[in-house]
């Protein structure tokens, strides 16, 4: 199957990848500080979150561990399906561990509520979030780590994607939709 871009353009960067490298630098520092002594298992959401995951996990200066999970909320559209499904399962056993979910945006919240619910009942020690962007408004104080707060508009870039496409832009980007 030939891969076609979506119809729309990338608009004004949100983020610089200048900004997003210091952003996460600065929460490497507190996530080191709050695990002293308790290196986290990493859960990163793939794939969105697979970019940011990989920068942080440098930044934080314990010896922690991976683990990935990939969930299906949106199909190939910016508008949520309202449904989370699990499409790759973790191979770690969380029961007794200090879990850091990784994830790249919390939008309506709906997966990150799904993923919570799912760890919790296989009782971690710990269990707390961390997201690269959450959209303004959005209910998120159970986001333990938040990079950047961020208006409505749908962005790609640092492993956020349209359709599949524009994960490697190396900062955050508004992607404007096609007229129809
Ligand atoms: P939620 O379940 O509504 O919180 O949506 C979370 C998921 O939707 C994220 O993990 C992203 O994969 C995707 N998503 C939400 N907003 C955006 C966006 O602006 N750009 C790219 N993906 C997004
Ligand atoms: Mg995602």
């Amino acid at each position: 199957m030939i891969s076609t871009a979506p119809a729309g353009r990338i608009g004004r960067e949100v983020i610089s990848a200048e900004r997003l490298a210091a952003r996460v630098q600065e929460m490497g520092r507190q996530i080191t500080l709050d695990y002293q002594g308790r290196p986290p298992l990493m859960v990163g959401v793939l794939k969105g979150a697979y970019i940011f995951m990989s920068d942080l996990a440098r930044a934080i200066r314990l010896p922690v561990e991976f683990d990935f999970m990939a969930v299906s909320s949106y199909g190939a559209s910016t508008e949520s399906s309202g449904v989370v499904r699990i499409v790759k399962d973790l191979e770690t056993d969380i029961a007794g561990r200090d879990v850091l979910l990784v994830e790249d945006i919390v939008d309506s919240g709906l997966t990150l509520r799904y993923l919570r619910r799912l760890l919790s009942d296989r009782d971690p020690l710990s269990l707390e979030v961390c997201a690269l962007l959450v959209r303004e408004g959005a209910k998120a104080d159970d986001v333990r780590y938040t990079g950047f707060s961020i208006p409505p508009d749908f962005v790609v870039g640092y492993g956020l994607d349209v359709a599949q496409h524009y994960r490697e832009q190396r900062g955050i980007m508004v992607f404007e939709p096609a007229e129809d």
